[in-house]
């Protein structure tokens, strides 16, 4: 009998192949100019992704990471400020906080939809908050509306966390234009991927993003050796920003598809006992850069799909508050009891646009066969 195909968490080589012709244009395009640094890429995807977003403004930044960091910075918080976040995101989120020297305060998730429930927000406001920042998690926007209503409120600025969810939207605005700036990671994995590292700072007000570019260049005024503000070397590449252009073009197709997809798992996977599906906002488009399903025993059927050559992964097997490298914001057990229950249980599915519609039958019926052998065993 022959081996099952294996389903990766992700194909980059299939996306590669069709874009192939287009990315070798691209490069060799940079190359023929050797614009390595500030070519004209870059400003070209600023502009570009601005549009694709709806605001004024996109500076490209070398991360995700340094697009948190920067704008924290950029907002002039530091020590003695705190910034409310999440804990059920990925480490950067939290270490941006750190790094800049104030304190992160983390509310607990919304259980249907893993982002930050704003039920909770109103009551970790103290008069030291100085931002609030939510996560858009596995592609799916926080509610938006609720958390800027109570922002407002309070005369705080909302720094969207969209690292994973370019394209997606909120009432029809897209991730990046619903708070007051937002950080976007490239990583090679997001929905909207360079081959390497990139990040993206957008937002509608010009002199935010203005003090973004300065510090991502070294603090630099008008002249080059001028440097006014303590800065950085935080530039996106030219490479990656042709590369990223490519691939803009494709994201809208891109995202249908996961849509699609995470649709096909929600009808294959529904009626499973235990198995709690990934639920979308009824205002909310989301960019399904993951599927996540809970369900109790996660571990084991991690265990039982890789044995079927089927990947997947944990995102995040911990909140970040119980991280000992965030021990200076004081989190412990128990502190968010939806994020700890949440993190025990999430287990990813593959989904990708080229995902095809018998993988995605294959996983279920393995999710379903897990669940029964375990309801015979007991
Ligand atoms: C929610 C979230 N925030 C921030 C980041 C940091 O982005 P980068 O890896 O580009 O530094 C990531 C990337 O994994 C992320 O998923």
């Amino acid at each position: 009998m022959t081996e099952p195909r294996p389903i990766p968490m992700i194909d980059l080589k299939a996306q590669l192949e069709v874009l192939r012709p287009e990315i070798d244009d691209a490069i060799e395009r940079v190359l023929a100019s050797t614009a390595f640094v500030f070519g004209p890429d870059i400003r070209e995807l600023e502009r570009e992704y601005a549009d694709f977003c709806g605001t004024s403004e996109a500076c490209g930044v070398a991360n995700g990471t340094d697009a948190l960091h920067l704008s924290l910075r950029a907002y002039g918080i530091g020590p003695g400020d705190e910034v409310i976040t999440v804990a059920n995101t990925f480490i950067a989120t939290g270490e941006a906080i750190l790094l800049v020297g104030a304190t992160p305060v983390f509310v607990d998730i919304d259980a249907d939809t893993f982002t930050l429930d704003p039920a909770q927000l109103e009551c970790a406001i103290t008069a030291r908050t100085k931002l609030i920042l939510p996560v858009h998690l596995y592609g799916h926007p926080a509610d938006m509306e609720a958390i800027d209503e109570i922002a407002r409120r309070y005369d705080l600025p909302v720094l969207e966390d969209a690292a994973q969810a370019h394209g997606a939207e909120w009432k029809g605005r897209r991730a990046g234009s619903l708070g007051h700036a937002a950080c976007f990671s490239f990583y090679p994995g997001k929905n909207l991927g360079a081959y390497g590292d990139a990040g993206m700072v957008t937002s509608s007000d010009a002199d935010f993003a203005a003090r973004v570019r300065q510090i991502a260049n070294h603090g630099a005024g008008t002249h080059r050796y001028d440097n006014v503000v303590l800065g950085t070397n935080s530039r996106l590449d030219t490479l990656q920003a042709a590369i990223l252009r490519v691939k803009l073009r494709h994201l809208e197709r891109w995202t249908e598809q996961r849509r699609t997809r995470a649709a096909a798992y929600t009808r294959a996977l529904e009626g499973i006992p235990g198995v709690v599906l990934p639920r979308e906002h009824a205002d909310a488009r989301s960019a399904w850069h993951l599927y996540t399903i809970r369900v109790p025993g996660r571990d084991a059927l991690q265990a039982h799909l890789r044995e079927r050559g089927i990947a997947s992964a944990v995102h995040y097997p911990r909140p970040i508050h119980l991280q000992p490298s965030m021990a200076g914001a004081r989190g412990k057990e128990g502190d968010l009891p939806v994020s700890e229950l949440v993190s025990r249980e999430v287990l990813c599915l593959p989904i990708y646009p080229e995902l095809r519609d018998e993988d995605i039958e294959r996983i279920a019926s393995e999710v379903r066969s897990f669940v029964s052998e375990g309801a015979s065993r007991r």
